[in-house]
């Protein structure tokens, strides 16, 4: 029966694998025709049988993969603990909760302040105004695109309790000024690494700076599950809250291989205030909580996409100097993405700002590489102050923002994704150079 079994499930894995081969194998490139991507899947036979197995095993909720996901990110990253969520705006939401948790000796309280760029991703500043927090916005410098740590300091008011900062397009925070403005005000700090897993700060991976660390695996992301994220700590006592608000609110922490008692191993000996009996761990509630947890089947993929993280990050880092090589020479008009000396980016994309005084605005240059089957982004929100549904929202502000307008206006980025070939890459800058070829000519 077992033989039967596994040679069945073999035979199934190996057919996945021949359809991949089929169906899915990446084709050959055609300039004009096929699409230069900003970010994609990047996967093969691994991560399909991996998802298949999985699915054959039919345990769908969090289970054998997701614990492996959750060991193999938290030795990535150098920390303790890691817990899978359902997405990176997720991970933010919950970073966020547990630091308001009142099991923590001083949380965040309604009305508190929290120091955090007004140019970023909305779902770092969403879970802020969600928690019932006050964001109080800085500006970010032009070509890094991150926080100024020279800010932070003119920021804080005696409310200030939190600085939420995301490592723009993968690349580092100045983390050790950032550290020490937290440290000589005791603030807590949250990193959203969700476009940053592989970056480094003075060798140390960002994500492991702060109290917690967010990340997202969404497939334009260096690794993907499909919808996907994880919060990272260091502190166990963040990731027992950070792990109770994400499963409802229970405060039992059992994984799939937990014995009968618990992995507590008193699981029937807890107790609840005012009940002269004990209760079930499963069913104490402490926290008041989402689920927003991650299935097996999307944490086997990352199983396989983690094992590729090192690989993908060496090809970002590739395919960025390659483009900043083939784009220097249009600086005249265009600021390339600067970066810290202490900083090794794994960037998520290629940021490029359209210099005031150009004689051509970004419109101009997008529409014209997506005419040629270039694929580009916005730097997300530009000044989130202006975007529609934050019009109202209850904040305070640091100066005028004129960089994170600059950046509405004026900003884009194109792609750096392991997907991109020496073809693609080539064709991309031969883009750019008919662009600049035409310019001259009018
Ligand atoms: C900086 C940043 N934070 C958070 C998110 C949200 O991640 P997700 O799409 O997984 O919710 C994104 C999305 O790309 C992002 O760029």
């Amino acid at each position: 029966m077992t033989d039967t079994r596994e040679t069945l499930r073999r035979h199934i894995l190996e057919l996945v694998a021949e359809y991949y081969a089929t169906a899915h194998a990446p084709r050959p490139f055609v300039p004009g025709q096929t699409r230069v991507q900003y970010a994609g899947r990047v996967y093969d036979a691994q991560e399909m049988t991996a998802a298949v197995d999985s699915l054959l095993d039919f345990w769908l909720t969090a289970g054998p993969r997701a614990a492996a996901l959750e060991d193999g990110l938290a030795d990535f990253l150098g920390l303790r603990h890691a817990l899978l969520v359902n997405s990176g705006s997720s991970a933010n939401l919950v970073a966020v909760a547990a630091l308001c948790s009142r099991r923590l000796e001083r949380p965040l309280q309604p009305g508190d302040e929290v120091i955090t760029p007004a140019m970023g991703f909305p779902t770092t500043v969403a879970p802020i105004l969600q928690n019932q927090l006050t964001p109080v916005f800085v500006d970010c410098r032009l070509g890094d695109y991150n926080l100024d740590p020279a800010q932070l300091e003119p920021a804080l008011s005696a409310r200030t309790r939190a600085i939420f900062v995301a490592h723009t397009l993968g690349n580092p925070v100045e983390m050790a000024a950032l550290m020490d403005v937290a440290r000589a005000h005791d603030l807590y700090v949250i990193e959203d690494a969700c476009d940053a897993l592989g970056s480094t700060y003075d060798g140390q991976m960002v994500g492991s700076f702060g109290d917690l660390g967010t990340l997202s695996f969404y497939p334009a992301h260096h690794m993907t599950t499909g919808e996907g994220g994880a919060v990272v700590t260091n502190s166990p006592r963040l990731a027992r809250i950070a792990r109770s608000i994400r499963d409802w609110g229970r405060d039992c922490w059992c994984r799939h291989d937990s014995p009968p008692t618990g992995a507590c191993n008193r699981r029937f000996e807890w107790t609840i205030p005012g009940l002269d009996e004990p209760y079930d761990h499963r069913y104490l509630f402490v926290e008041i909580g989402y689920n927003l947890k991650m299935t097996d089947v999307q944490a086997a993929i990352g199983v396989a996409q983690l094992e590729k993280l090192p690989g993908f990050v060496a090809a970002r880092r590739r395919n960025f100097a390659a483009l900043y090589a083939g784009l220097q020479q249009y600086e005249e008009f265009l600021l390339l993405p600067t970066w810290s000396e202490r900083a090794d980016p794994s960037w998520f994309a290629f940021p490029i700002t359209v210099r005031e005084g150009a004689p051509f605005t970004r419109r101009d240059l997008t529409t014209f590489l997506e005419a040629r089957n270039v694929e580009t982004r916005l730097l997300f929100a530009g000044n989130i102050l202006r975007q529609p549904g934050y019009l109202d929202v209850p904040h305070r502000v640091v100066g005028s923002l004129p960089n994170s307008d600059r950046v509405l206006r004026a900003t884009f980025f194109v792609g750096v994704y392991p997907g991109l070939d020496t073809p693609r890459l080539d064709y991309m800058l031969a883009c750019f150079e008919d662009f600049f070829t035409a310019q001259r000519r009018t």
